[in-house]
Parts: structure tokens; C-alpha cells; sequence
């Protein structure tokens, strides 16, 4: 298959992108390298594939419009997994203008470039950030979830619509997946497990947000990867409607991919001071404008759907998230 990986230089997509070398397929990565977060994290992440001779990068801004056609008409892509996104819920609150030009602007480019050469599944990333402050736990997709309280979520939204539109109109097979709280080697320098990481081997102190009062449903990258790899396989079809609000006609269709049970932020803690062997110092805060106190993935139909179940407990991937910041920074 000939693929293309939007956001290969991040933390999914360069995982999503070792996870499919070696298969006989064509890989194209694209990417802005924006310095949102270290720019040499995501170049270290472009030279271990660097490595692979299926694998191609080539630098490309989302927004770009008639670079975005250019690159879907030259290279003719079977299947897209787009990925490439302004993450970040609170940068949000900041920057509200890169969320418009990456995630909206770019999302309808990826859409018309799947719609004009007739890409065969796009596969896109959607976020547990649009559930908000859902009360009904699990969160599941027939949820109603009409209240984002951050931009970012709001964009994710916009994805989900944008693409069900596709879908419904051009016969566009899409399947968004809401991630939740991805964690693991290679991950993230803005995200709490790799924060806190750094802080409890650099000895300083950690903010805690709501006190302590939250838990989200930490997901190892493996398992998310493994999920990505198999919904790229089950294709949309076109079906009946039903009363539940993510039910469509259209070849469209939507998953949690989580990892099903939420784990406590303190415990979280305490696995890191475990795998580092470091106390930690907290500094309880309120909690930050725009933020979840919980989330918690319904993941039966990703089950249903690939038959398979998230594997690694929040314990062993810490400790190979904490292998990996040790051996990769030297310390
Ligand atoms: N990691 C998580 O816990 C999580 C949770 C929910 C949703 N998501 C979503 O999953 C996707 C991947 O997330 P990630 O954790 O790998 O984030 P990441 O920031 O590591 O990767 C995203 C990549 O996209 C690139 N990018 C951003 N704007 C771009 C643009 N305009 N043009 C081209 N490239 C651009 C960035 O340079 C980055 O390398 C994103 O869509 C994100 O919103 C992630």
C-alpha cells in the first residue's frame, strides 16, 4: 500500500510509522517540525527512521493548500493516517490561530486531497478532550458531547464533523479515533509523564493540578499504535441510522481508543517515583482553565471492530517510558 503519515516527526505518527516499516509498503511522512515543543526531540524521531528505505519525509505545512494537492496528485496515496495536529489543550488558551490554520484548515486539506484522488480510507485523529466535563462514565461515542471547553477540543469536533461530511457527500471512507492519553517512550515533553519525569530526576518539584483530584485513562503508545494499524484495515461502510448520535449512512465511523480504566494522577505519580526511585515534590494548583478532571474510554466497539484489547498496565509502561528518558537523555 502506498501510505501517507501526517505528523511523522511526532510522537504517534514517527511510532505508527516504525510499526509499519518493514511491510512492503510505500511510507510518505510529512510534517512542519514546528518548535511547539523541543525541535530535536522530532528530528531524533525523523533519523531513527531515517534508517528505513520504505519510509520517505518530506517537510509540509498542513495549511499549505496547494502544497498539500500537489503532494495527494504526485504521489497517489491508497490510505492516509493523519496525525499531524496542534496538539496541547492549554496552549490553546494561548494560541488560538495555529489550532485554526493546523487542525481546521488543515484537516479540510487533507479531506479534499483524500476526495480528489480517491484515497481508499483516511484514518484520522480525533481526542478524548471533546467529551469535556462529560459526567457519564465510560465516555462513549453516542455520548452527546455538543460543550467542549477548550479550542483544542473544538477543533477535534470539527474534525468529526468535517469528516462525516465527506463521507456523506463524496463517499470519503473516514474513521476518527479519540485518543486518550497516549504515553510511552519517544512521548511528549508538554505532557505530565514526561514533566514529571524530568522533574523528579532533576529533583525539582511537579505542579499538580485539581489538588490531585483527577485521573485519566493512560494508554501506552503500543497499544494505541496497534489499534491505528488494525482500524486502517476495517473500512467504514455505508449502513443504516440509528437513535445513537455517532450512528451514520455515510461510510464514516468513529472509536475510543483508550486503554478502558482510568488510573488515579496520584498513582500515576507514584508509579514514576517508583521507575525513577525519586521522590516526588508536589505543588498542588487548582485546576487549569480548559482541563478534564476525568475521562475514561468506553473501548468495546474498537474491540468489536479489531478484536483487540490494550495490553500494557500503566506500572511496566511507565517504567519503559522511564528507561527510555534515562537512556535517551543520558541521565
Ligand atoms: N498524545 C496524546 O495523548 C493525544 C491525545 C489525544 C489526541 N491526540 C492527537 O493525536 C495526534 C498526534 O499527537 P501526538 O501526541 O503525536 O502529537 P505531536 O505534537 O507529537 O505530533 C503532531 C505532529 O504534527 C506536526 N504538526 C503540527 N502542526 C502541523 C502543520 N500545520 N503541518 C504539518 N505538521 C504539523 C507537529 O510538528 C508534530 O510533529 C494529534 O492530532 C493530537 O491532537 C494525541
Amino acid at each position: 500500500m502506498k501510505l501517507l503519515i501526517t505528523g511523522m516527526a511526532g510522537f504517534i505518527g514517527h511510532a505508527v510509522a516504525k510499526r509499519l516499516t518493514g511491510q512492503s509498503h510505500d511510507i510518505v511522512g510529512i510534517d512542519n517540525l514546528n518548535d511547539y515543543y523541543d525541535v530535536a526531540l522530532k528530528h531524533a524521531r525523523l533519523a531513527e527512521l531515517s534508517e528505513c528505505s520504505d519510509v520517505r519525509f518530506i517537510e509540509l505545512d498542513l495549511s499549505d493548500r496547494e502544497g498539500m494537492a500537489s503532494l495527494f496528485a504526485d504521489e497517489g496515496f491508497d490510505r492516509v493516517i493523519h496525525l499531524a495536529a496542534q496538539a496541547g489543550v492549554r496552549y490553546s488558551l494561548e494560541k488560538p490561530h495555529v489550532y485554526a490554520d493546523a487542525n481546521l484548515v488543515g484537516h479540510l486539506n487533507v479531506l479534499e486531497g483524500c476526495r480528489q484522488q480517491r484515497v481508499e480510507h483516511l484514518v484520522y485523529a480525533s481526542s478524548s478532550s471533546v467529551y469535556g466535563m462529560n459526567g457519564k462514565v465510560p465516555f462513549a461515542t453516542g455520548d452527546a458531547v455538543d460543550h467542549p471547553i477548550s479550542l483544542y477540543a473544538a477543533t477535534k469536533k470539527a474534525n468529526e464533523l468535517m469528516s462525516h461530511t465527506y463521507s456523506h457527500l463524496y463517499g470519503v471512507p473516514t474513521t476518527g479515533l479519540r485518543f486518550f492519553t497516549v504515553y510511552g517512550p519517544w512521548g511528549r515533553p508538554d505532557m505530565a509523564p514526561y514533566k514529571f519525569t524530568k522533574a523528579l530526576l532533576e529533583g525539582d518539584p511537579i505542579a499538580v493540578f485539581n489538588h490531585g483530584d483527577m485521573s485519566r485513562d493512560f494508554t501506552y503508545i503500543d497499544d494505541i499504535v496497534e489499534g491505528i494499524v488494525r482500524i486502517l484495515e476495517v473500512m467504514p461502510q455505508l449502513g443504516d441510522a440509528t437513535d445513537s448520535p455517532d450512528s451514520s449512512t455515510a461510510p464514516y465511523a468513529l472509536y475510543n481508543i483508550g486503554n478502558g480504566s482510568p488510573v488515579a494522577l496520584m498513582d500515576f505519580i507514584r508509579a514514576i517515583e517508583k521507575a525513577t526511585g525519586c521522590e516526588a515534590k508536589c505543588d498542588f494548583q487548582p485546576m487549569q482553565p480548559g482541563d478534564v478532571p476525568r475521562t475514561w474510554a468506553d473501548t468495546e466497539a474498537l474491540f468489536e471492530a479489531t478484536g483487540y484489547r490494550p495490553r500494557v498496565g500503566v506500572e511496566e509502561g511507565v517504567q519503559r517510558f522511564v528507561d527510555w528518558y534515562r537512556e535517551f537523555y543520558e541521565v
